[in-house]
């Protein structure tokens, strides 16, 4: 951690699972630094689901890489049960925003070389086989293991990404919009078996995601940033819908609708992008009125 300790304020400070504690990132630029974070500060328990929301480019990768160990802060850090995060962990696994599979290995072997880096001295063979098996049931890819990623979709590798982070039973679980390559009816199973298996296995998660829907059904906060630069955290909802949740029946639920009606206001009239881009227009080049008026 560069330059500002993380300041740990007696017994609170230390029972906090997950401390994201006044995060600056400053990229260096050609033209100078640029600040996409300013003092980011969350503090996450254990087995919660935060879900992270604000418009593109304005940090929530940056905060997600953080955590991971992939980037260091400028400013502040992370503490994870009270030790300082400074590289990747096999007790945070990441699924990325572009899936992130190794090209030359089939979708099992992907699976495979998380598995055992995590389960070698634990698990026999036939328990790895078995357990990377029903992981890639579970994201319903289990007839494509064989393939390599080049043969299959996008919607299909980011499952294939889904399935190794899940197969690491990591304490965290950090997710990239995890299931926005995927199609309506699969997105639903994925979000029905991360519920099942979050509270299964506690596993503490943060989800960046931009559909509101998705943010309100899984999580337990919902956490809004500001507009970058110097991009922070906006407000912070408590969503204390009973679990476990079903989509149908919360569709008509008042409370379920107040919140997602809060994030909308956030993202549409408190952070409404400066830029309106309907207002400017981009007008087709003259050469294509003149080929649509040839071929009529
Ligand atoms: N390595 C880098 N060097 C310079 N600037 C960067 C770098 N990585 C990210 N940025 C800038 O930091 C800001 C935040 O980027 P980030 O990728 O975290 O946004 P995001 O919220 O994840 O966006 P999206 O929703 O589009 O994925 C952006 O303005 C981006 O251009
Ligand atoms: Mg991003």
């Amino acid at each position: 951690m560069n330059n500002t300790k993380i300041t740990e304020t007696g017994n609170s400070a230390q029972s906090v699972f997950l401390n994201i504690s006044q995060v600056d990132m400053v990229f260096p630029t050609p033209t100078g630094g640029f600040t996409a974070l300013k003092e980011v500060d969350l503090q996450i328990d254990k087995g919660e689901f935060i879900s992270l929301i604000g418009h593109s480019g304005c940090g929530k990768s940056t905060v997600l890489n953080i955590v991971a160990g992939l980037y260091q802060a400028t400013k502040g850090g992370i503490l994870l049960n009270n030790k300082e995060v400074n590289e990747p962990g096999p007790e945070r696994a990441v699924v990325f925003q572009n899936h992130s599979l190794l090209p030359w290995l089939t979708c099992y072997q992907n699976v495979e070389l998380a598995v055992k880096q995590v389960f070698n001295k634990t698990m026999s063979k036939g328990e790895m086989k078995e357990w990377i098996e029903y992981n890639l049931k579970l994201v319903h890819m289990d007839h494509a293991m064989d393939k390599r990623p080049d043969e299959i979709s996008g919607g299909m590798k980011q499952r294939i990404g889904i399935a190794r982070a899940l197969a690491m039973q990591p304490e965290v679980l950090l997710m990239d919009e995890p299931f926005g390559a995927l199609d309506a009816l699969t997105r639903a199973h994925m979000q029905d078996s991360l519920m099942e298996i979050q509270s299964e296995l506690n596993n503490t998660v943060i989800m960046i995601t931009h559909d509101v829907d998705e943010a309100v059904l899984l999580s337990d906060r919902i956490v809004m940033m500001t507009n970058g630069p110097e991009a922070t955290i906006g407000e912070i909802l408590d969503v204390k819908l009973a679990r476990p949740r079903s989509r149908l029946s919360l569709a008509k639920d008042l409370e379920y609708n107040r919140l997602r009606s809060e994030v909308l206001t956030f993202l549409y009239e408190k952070q409404r992008k400066v830029e309106n881009i309907s207002s400017k227009a981009v007008k087709p080049p003259a050469v294509v009125k003149k080929r649509a008026n040839e071929t009529n």
